[in-house]
């Protein structure tokens, strides 16, 4: 734990006072009302039995559940006894209610490809995917990396994981060849699902020559299933790689999916801790069916008729739950688009609103930054008339980017929902439902169906209106992780240790007198850039690996588009030049380009204490350039600090 003040930039948060109402025609329409709210969250926290059997019943179970949560802290059991399939529920339960010639996806290549799969072709596709997997000796309980573009592929291979009951783990195409590697090693994955390519920006990213690269330091990975993306003409491993198209071909399209226990795990995400190694967030069927089900529902007030966009990669969660799974359990017309958000231009979402008659569309502030600082006109020039609500998720959004999203993009009549919620939450957590409350912009606002969330200090005790602490949640709920793969004990450490008997979310927040959260930003050592979580320690070690450095120190400044931006201070190795380039290019290689410093400090020592602890405070305030403020009589050396704020940044 750190001394981490809260983050500085969202000051302007704590004199935000403008409220927005919801629009009229949307508060009569809307799913939840105000009074329903009210009456269901009192429902869900005092007779949270009651409550959460009534979701899950809407739902299919091939064996009803006994109890519905099993809570020996920190470890929760939801649904005890029951069996159900969280595959069987998105496509076999929404066939058989008739939505059979729905468009379950409509997938849009950055190239303008579309393609579409209704229900009833997905759950062939799903069923081919789960019969060919199953033919690679795949089983229930084996875990299975995927390492892919955003294509339907992506969502198919996740689906016949899940059928079957393998336990996927999603890497992100743009993590390098020891990232995969090692998320492969840690699962122990037996299978990779991998692309020859994916598209970015008019070029490929050659996934299957990082995925030929990781195998070789990835000694349980036994197969590679490759789907043909790029058509780019990539070598095949005679006995270990197959064609996903050919293994496919030869599968029978019907298959039943597998009866699964309620807390069989369901997926592995990789996601940045405060230390050491990213972990594996584990996640279980039955909960986190429930949870994203209802919060898909509610938060985005979904109907039959609606075109849902939620632009997450599925390599994170927001991906899995609310470009998947969510929407998918409840029958929804999904857009899918693989390419970057400004090519061939700016005006790239916008035009896919238009055409495909966008009506939901979730995405993070990063995006939104970037879009406004092109201006009004770009996002002026497309008929945006089809949409009807925003959402934000990711990381804190400022309240001028939530004004101009509203204003812009939602021509002023659609609300727009801020989500808070993380990788280990497995759903949305805090948030306004879209009819039933007024929003406040940056602040996500009030807690979802049985979350019961506070504001604490370190010693645990809760803090009144508009007092910032650390929010904590205080009960179990469904979609919460069970534990991190293969360290349970790290499960306890970072969620239920730091203060006692609470989930510990790792982020600063204020509670207002109207019950709404701010979340102010993490106090821990991860940074969020452009939404996408990353550890300081990670990127250290990475830097350190490097041989011309013998030391490093890693914090996130405030920066207008992403947020937060990386800023290393390095300490050359003797003898050694810092070639800040060379730098850049080793952390790419080591973890992914999103890791990339975007300043680079090199330094001839780092502000220690005299037990040799670095003091990232003071780091935290040079790289923003700030006047060093605090107490500096605790460091060895206080003149590093002159020094450190003199020297330039490349
Ligand atoms: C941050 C992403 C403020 C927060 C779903 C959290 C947010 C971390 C918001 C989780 C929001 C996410 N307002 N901060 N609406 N949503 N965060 O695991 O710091 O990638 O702890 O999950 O993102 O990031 P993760």
């Amino acid at each position: 734990m750190s001394e981490h003040p809260v983050n500085d930039h969202i000051d302007n948060l704590l004199h935000e006072r403008r409220v927005i109402a919801p629009p009229g025609d949307f508060v009569a329409r809307a799913r939840v009302s105000r009074g329903e709210y009210d009456q269901m969250y009192r429902r869900s926290l005092d007779d949270p039995d009651g409550f959460w059997s009534e979701v899950a019943g809407e739902l299919a179970w091939m064996t009803p559940w006994e109890r519905v949560l099993d809570w020996e802290e920190p470890h929760a059991r939801w649904f005890v006894g029951g069996q159900t399939n969280v595959a069987y529920n998105a496509l076999d339960r929404n066939v058989q209610a008739g939505r059979g010639d729905k468009r379950a996806i409509v997938w849009e290549g950055e190239d303008g490809e579309v393609r579409t799969l209704t229900y009833a072709e997905l759950l062939r596709e799903v069923s081919r995917a789960a019969n060919a997997l199953t033919a690679l000796g795949v089983q229930k309980g084996d875990r299975v990396t995927l390492y892919l573009p955003l294509i339907p592929e992506a969502a198919v291979a996740m689906l016949a994981c899940a059928r079957i009951g393998a336990v996927h783990s999603v890497v992100f195409g743009g993590f390098s060849v020891s990232a995969l590697a090692d998320r492969i090693t840690n699962a122990q994955s037996k299978v990779l699902i991998t692309a020859d390519a994916g598209q970015r920006r008019g070029s490929l990213v050659n996934l299957k020559a990082n995925a030929d690269e990781a195998a070789r330091s990835a000694p349980s990975l036994e197969k590679m299933l490759v789907v043909c993306r790029a058509d780019c003409g990539v070598p095949m491993q005679p006995g270990r790689d197959v064609w996903w198209h050919e293994a496919l071909a030869a599968a029978g399209d019907e298959h039943e999916a597998a009866a699964l226990d309620s807390e069989h795990p369901l997926f592995l995400l990789y996601t940045s801790g405060s230390t050491g190694q990213p972990k594996g967030v584990q996640h279980t069927t039955g909960g986190y069916m429930v949870g994203t089900y209802l919060t898909t529902r509610t938060v985005f007030d979904l109907r039959e008729e609606d075109v849902y966009w939620c632009t997450a990669d599925v390599g994170w969660v927001t991906g899995h739950s609310y470009s998947v799974y969510g929407p998918l359990l409840n029958g929804a017309t999904v857009l899918m688009y693989e390419g970057a958000p400004n090519h061939p231009d700016w005006g790239r979402f916008w035009q896919l609103v238009e055409k495909h008659r966008v009506s939901i569309l979730y995405t993070a502030p990063t995006a939104i930054r970037s879009f406004m600082r092109q201006g009004d006109a770009v996002p002026g020039r497309y008929d945006l008339s089809s949409l009807r609500l925003l959402g934000s998720v990711g990381e804190p959004i400022n309240p001028e980017a939530w004004m101009w999203y509203w204003r812009v993009i939602g021509g002023g009549r659609c609300p727009v929902v801020d989500t808070w919620w993380q990788t280990e939450t497995g759903a949305i957590m805090l948030t306004t439902l879209p009819g039933a409350h007024p929003s406040k912009p940056g602040s996500a606002g009030l807690p979802m169906f049985g979350v019961e969330p506070a504001i604490m200090t370190h010693a645990g005790e809760e803090l009144g209106p508009d007092d910032g602490g650390l929010l904590v949640i205080k009960r179990p709920w469904p979609s919460m992780l069970r534990t991190i793969y293969g360290d349970d004990e790290r499960y306890r450490k970072s969620y239920w240790s730091e203060i006692p008997h609470v989930y510990f979310a790792g982020d600063g927040a204020r509670r207002d007198a109207d019950g709404y959260v701010t979340v102010i930003g993490r106090v821990d050592d991860v940074l969020n850039v452009s939404g996408h979580r990353l550890g300081t320690m990670e990127i250290e070690s990475a830097l350190v690996a490097h041989p011309s450095v013998s030391e490093a120190a890693v914090v996130g400044r405030p920066d207008e588009v992403k947020g937060e931006c990386v800023v290393a201070f390095v300490l050359p190795q003797s003898g050694q030049q810092v070639d800040p380039a060379a730098l850049r290019a080793h952390v790419s290689r080591e973890i992914g380009a999103l890791a990339r410093p975007d300043a680079i400090i090199v330094a001839d020592a780092l502000p220690k204490t005299r037990s040799g602890k670095i003091m990232r405070r003071f780091l935290r305030q040079i790289a923003a350039g700030q006047p060093v403020q605090g107490d500096t009589s605790t460091l060895e050396d206080p003149s590093v600090l002159d020094r450190l704020a003199a020297t330039p940044t490349t």
